[in-house]
C-alpha cells in the first residue's frame, strides 16, 4: 500500500511517500525555521505564509523523487491537527484537493500518533534481509516535542490512551525558551545540546550533575505520583539563574544541567508507567527525541527493566511527511473529503 503523506502542522512542510507503513521511498522537508530565528520562535502568519509558498513544490519533489507516478497511489493522508489553524490548513485543504482530483482514498491523521509511527519506519541503516525489530504490546509512548509532553499507553494499534502529560509547558518549549533567553537562537533544543556538550566533555566519567557543585535547578514533579510533567517552574529557576548570574553565565553549564533536570523528569515518568501498566516496549517521537543524551539516559534507564526501547532515525524525530504516512497505514481512518476538517486542538482520545 503506497501512501502519501502531508505534514503541515507548524513550521515544517514534510510531503514523503512510504510503503506499507515502512518503507520510505522519498522524504522531502521544507523547513520555515530560519525564518523565525530573528523573532525567537514561531510567528504562526510567517509560517502560514511560508506553508502556502512550499506545499505544491514540496509535493512535486517528493512524487518525483519517490518514482511513483499518482495513479498507483493507494491513500492520500494528512495530519489534521493539532497545530496552527493556519498551517494545518494549507496542508488539509491541499490533500483534500488531491485525493478528489485523483480519486484517493483520504486518511486523517493525529500529528500526535504519527510522532509514534516514526518508530515503525523502516532503519535505512539496516541490510534489506534483516528482521525488522517487531515492536510489542503493551508499549508506553512518549511524545516529546515543541508543543507536547504526553504520556501514553499502547495496548494496541487501535487503542493508545493518554496517561498523562505536561500541566504547563512542553519540554521542546522550555529548551526553546532558555535558548533564547541565553542567545542561542531558535530553535532551542539542538543549540542546547551543543552546549551542553562542551559541558560534559570536559568532565571525564561523569555521571550525574547532582555531584557537582553549585546546583539549584530542581527536577520537576518527581514525587507525584501521576503521570505529568511541569516544566515551567523549571524555566523560571533557569532564567533566575541567568539573571542572577549576570555577565557571568556559564552558558554550557547552565544547558547541561537543564537537559538533564528534563530528561530525569521524562525518565522517572516513562519507567514509573512502564511498570504500572506491564510494558514490554517503549517507544519515543517528537523533536527533542533527536537528542544524544536523551537517548543514552533513556536507553540505560528502560533497558535496565528488561523492556525494550526504540527511538526514531534523527530525520524523523522532528516533523516529517513519512510519519504520517506510516500512522495512515497502520490506523486506516478514512474521511470523506468534505468533510476533513483541520483541528488545532486534536488530542489523544
Ligand atoms: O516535533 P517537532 O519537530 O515539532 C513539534 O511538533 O513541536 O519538535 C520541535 C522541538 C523544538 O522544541 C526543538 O527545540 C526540539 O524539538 N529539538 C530538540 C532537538 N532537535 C529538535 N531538542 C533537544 N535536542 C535536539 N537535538
Ligand atoms: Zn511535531
Amino acid at each position: 500500500m503506497i501512501i502519501l503523506g502531508v505534514e503541515s502542522t507548524c513550521d515544517e512542510t514534510a510531503i514523503a511517500v512510504v510503503e506499507d507503513g515502512r518503507k520510505v521511498l522519498s522524504n522531502v522537508v521544507a523547513s520555515s525555521s530560519a525564518m523565525h530565528e530573528k523573532y525567537g520562535g514561531i510567528v504562526p502568519e510567517v509560517a502560514a505564509r511560508e506553508q502556502i509558498r512550499c506545499i505544491i513544490p514540496t509535493i512535486a519533489e517528493a512524487i518525483l523523487d519517490s518514482g511513483v507516478v499518482s495513479r498507483d497511489f493507494d491513500a492520500i493522508a494528512v495530519a489534521y491537527g493539532p497545530g496552527l489553524i493556519g498551517s494545518l490548513l494549507i496542508g488539509v485543504e491541499t490533500a483534500k484537493s488531491l485525493a478528489l482530483a485523483w480519486d484517493k482514498p483520504l486518511i486523517g491523521v493525529n500529528h500526535l500518533v504519527g510522532h509514534l509511527y516514526a518508530n515503525w519506519i523502516r532503519q535505512e541503516s539496516k541490510s534489506r534481509r534483516a528482521k525488522e525489530p517487531e515492536i510489542k504490546f503493551p508499549a508506553i509512548g512518549l511524545v516529546v516535542s515543541g508543543g507536547h509532553t504526553d504520556l501514553v499507553c499502547m495496548e494496541s494499534h487501535d487503542k493508545i490512551t493518554f496517561i498523562g502529560g505536561t500541566l504547563d509547558d512542553a519540554a521542546g518549549e522550555v529548551l526553546d525558551k532558555v535558548g533564547r533567553i541565553l542567545g542561542l537562537g531558535y530553535p532551542g533544543g539542538p543549540a542546547i545540546e551543543r552546549e551542553a556538550n562542551k559541558f560534559q566533555y570536559q568532565i571525564p566519567n561523569i555521571q550525574c550533575h547532582a555531584t557537582l557543585k553549585g546546583l539549584t535547578i530542581p527536577v520537576p514533579m518527581v514525587g507525584n505520583t501521576s503521570f505529568n510533567f511541569s516544566f515551567s517552574g523549571l524555566k523560571t529557576a533557569v532564567a533566575n539563574k541567568i539573571q542572577f548570574e549576570k555577565g557571568d553565565v556559564d552558558v554550557s553549564r547552565i544547558c547541561y544541567e537543564l537537559q538533564e533536570r528534563i530528561f530525569q523528569s521524562l525518565i522517572k515518568k516513562t519507567n514509573s508507567a512502564v511498570q504500572k501498566y506491564g510494558a514490554k516496549s517503549v517507544v519515543i517521537g517528537g523533536g527533542v527525541s533527536a537528542n544524544e543524551s536523551l537517548r543514552n539516559m533513556m536507553s540505560a534507564a528502560v533497558q535496565e527493566n528488561g523492556v525494550d526501547i526504540y527511538f526514531p532515525q534523527k530525520q524523523y524525530s522532528t516533523d516529517n511527511g513519512a510519519m504520517i504516512a506510516a500512522a495512515a497505514f497502520f490506523h486506516q481512518n478514512y474521511k470523506e473529503v468534505t468533510k476533513l476538517q483541520a483541528d488545532p486542538s486534536l488530542y489523544f482520545s
